[in-house]
């Protein structure tokens, strides 16, 4: 009997945590019926407990997904857990993920709580969460940090009082991999009701160290659950990332000796998707999803590749659901071959007006660009999406530049404003500082632009361009994200959509910081 591994999918919760990363409604819907259909066994919808917007984005998750558990995290009290049931009610089946910390430091420095209070409050959590389901979740954060006396009591009575899944957390990624598992299997031999309850494990990556940490719980310690984020996506240095432990766990099944249900060639449309929409771009190295993990350029790997695959290659690229850039579609396809590509890709539009919509776009692009890859159609979606909910202060209109050498570049930005046209025209360093300069002489955003990158979505130079901006006010961050063929013009668009983010009150409670 082989065990089978659970994969338990928080790019939604701790994922967006990452300053910039806040996703809308309709962002984080489209994103969990992605991960559905990648078979991800549970997905964390999100924090109901933190706002309206993120309530709403999981009851609307929880009614539409059904092969997926849908869970909500929320903060061991009362009114956290009835929200987070509240929000999951339509749920087939769903899970509530509670937690409290359990470490000196945060118990002191934080709760302000002894740790009989912890303890009992974790204990009540519990047994009220029971009032709504069977399947709860029980974390003590800073886990990894605790004094294994206290979490070994705590985790007793939380078991006795019904969680069924224990995860340690390894909050501020401090763990190495022989002492995290070493950890996990003390905590099992010392908790006399262990047998009782899966563990699971959640690792954050500050000294890169996620993935090994969380792979070595479940090779030396019998941990059968894994809480990981789409391309690592998380605070700081991020989570353990999916892709990777799916794909090492898969690849190397002859070590490992477990079963993970994952639909592995979801991977890579579900890795754009959560770029796209994040505007956190994949750096090109990294394993699995990064542009470059399955590109043989030296000669002697090519030439190896070429006469047997397997002198190079450990995973196959279509397998993990790498279309190699293959040309999907023309200028000559009509609606029904778009319909087609986009079921294809798993795609399920709303109304036959999306699809009009999207297809309409896609003509402009095919007009401008004779290959139109998987890559250019996912992003088309994207954008519509974003247009299509997004709370919309300042629309891109068009876009005129100039720039010669030896010149100081000049640029003209049309946009509307609360449904009036505006101008700017501004000077700058380049052609991009002009436009984003030009821009905020009429909208004097006081923002501070921290992030500008641009990323090429296809292969070669009719890829259309794709910018993320990221920008900071007032203690909040947001990302924008614009794409285009004409990278200056992408660069406006990704402005205006973070600026529309600045505007559009989505905040949300933070449930480790308070
Ligand atoms: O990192 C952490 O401790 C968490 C918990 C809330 C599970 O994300
Ligand atoms: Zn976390």
């Amino acid at each position: 009997m082989v065990d089978k591994l659970i994969i338990f999918d928080t790019t939604l919760r701790d994922g967006e945590q990452s300053p910039g990363a806040s996703m809308t409604k309709e962002e984080k819907i489209r994103i969990a019926r992605q991960l559905e259909r990648m078979k991800v066994d549970v997905i964390e919808a999100g924090f109901a407990a933190s706002s309206n917007g993120d309530f709403d984005a999981i009851h609307a998750i929880a009614s539409q997904v059904k092969d997926s558990v849908v869970c909500s995290l929320a903060r061991a009290n009362d009114k956290d857990i009835m929200r987070a049931a509240a929000a999951l009610k339509p749920a087939g089946q769903f899970r509530i993920h509670t937690f409290i910390a359990t470490s000196a430091l945060h118990m002191e420095k934080k709760l302000r709580m002894t740790p009989g209070q912890v303890y009992e409050q974790a204990q009540r959590a519990v047994r009220f969460a029971r009032n709504f389901t069977n399947d709860i979740e029980f974390s003590p954060e800073d886990g990894s940090r605790s004094d294994i006396n206290f979490l070994c009591r705590v985790l007793e009575i939380v078991i006795a009082e019904g969680a069924t899944t224990i995860n340690i957390p390894d909050t501020v990624g401090y763990a190495v991999p022989d002492g995290y598992a070493a950890l996990i299997q003390k905590i099992r031999e010392q908790v006399p009701n262990s047998d009782k309850a899966i563990f699971s494990v959640h690792c954050h990556n500050d000294l890169g160290m996620a993935v090994a940490n969380s792979l070595a719980a479940v090779k030396l310690s019998g941990a059968r659950q894994i809480e990981c984020t789409v391309n690592g996506l998380g605070e700081r240095a991020g989570n353990t990332s999916l892709e990777e432990v799916v794909m090492a766990v898969k690849t190397r099944r002859d070590y490992f000796r477990l079963e993970v249900g994952i639909d592995t060639t979801q991977i890579m449309p579900t890795s754009k998707l959560v770029s796209q929409t994040t505007g956190f771009i994949v750096q090109p190295n990294k394993a699995v999803v990064g542009a470059n993990a399955f590109a043989h350029t030296s000669g002697i790997h090519q030439d190896g590749v070429l006469k047997a695959r397997d002198t190079y290659e450990i995973m196959r690229a279509e397998d993990v659901g790498w279309s190699a850039n293959k040309i999907v579609l023309g200028k000559l396809s009509g609606r029904n071959a778009f319909k087609q590509r986009l079921q294809e890709l798993g795609v399920a539009l709303n109304s036959e007006a999306e699809l009009n919509s999207a297809f309409g776009h896609f003509k402009e692009l095919a007009d401008q660009k004779a290959e139109i890859f998987d890559e250019d159609i996912l992003s088309i979606l994207s954008q519509e999406a974003k247009s299509a909910h997004d709370h919309e202060t300042y629309r891109f209109v068009s876009l005129s530049q100039h720039s010669e050498t030896g010149e100081r570049p000049c640029a003209r930005v049309v946009f509307i404003v609360n449904n009036s046209e505006t101008i700017g025209e501004a000077h700058g360093n380049g052609p991009v500082d002009a436009t984003l300069h030009a821009i905020e002489s009429q909208v004097n955003s006081g923002a501070e632009l921290i992030l500008y990158s641009v990323n090429a979505i296809t292969t070669g130079t009719q890829a259309q361009g794709e910018v993320t901006v990221r920008l900071s006010k007032s203690g909040r961050i947001v990302n924008g994200v614009g794409t285009d063929l004409d990278i200056v013009t992408a660069s406006a668009k990704a402005y205006f959509a973070a600026l529309n983010k600045l505007n559009s009150n989505t905040e949300r409670l933070n449930p480790q910081c308070s």
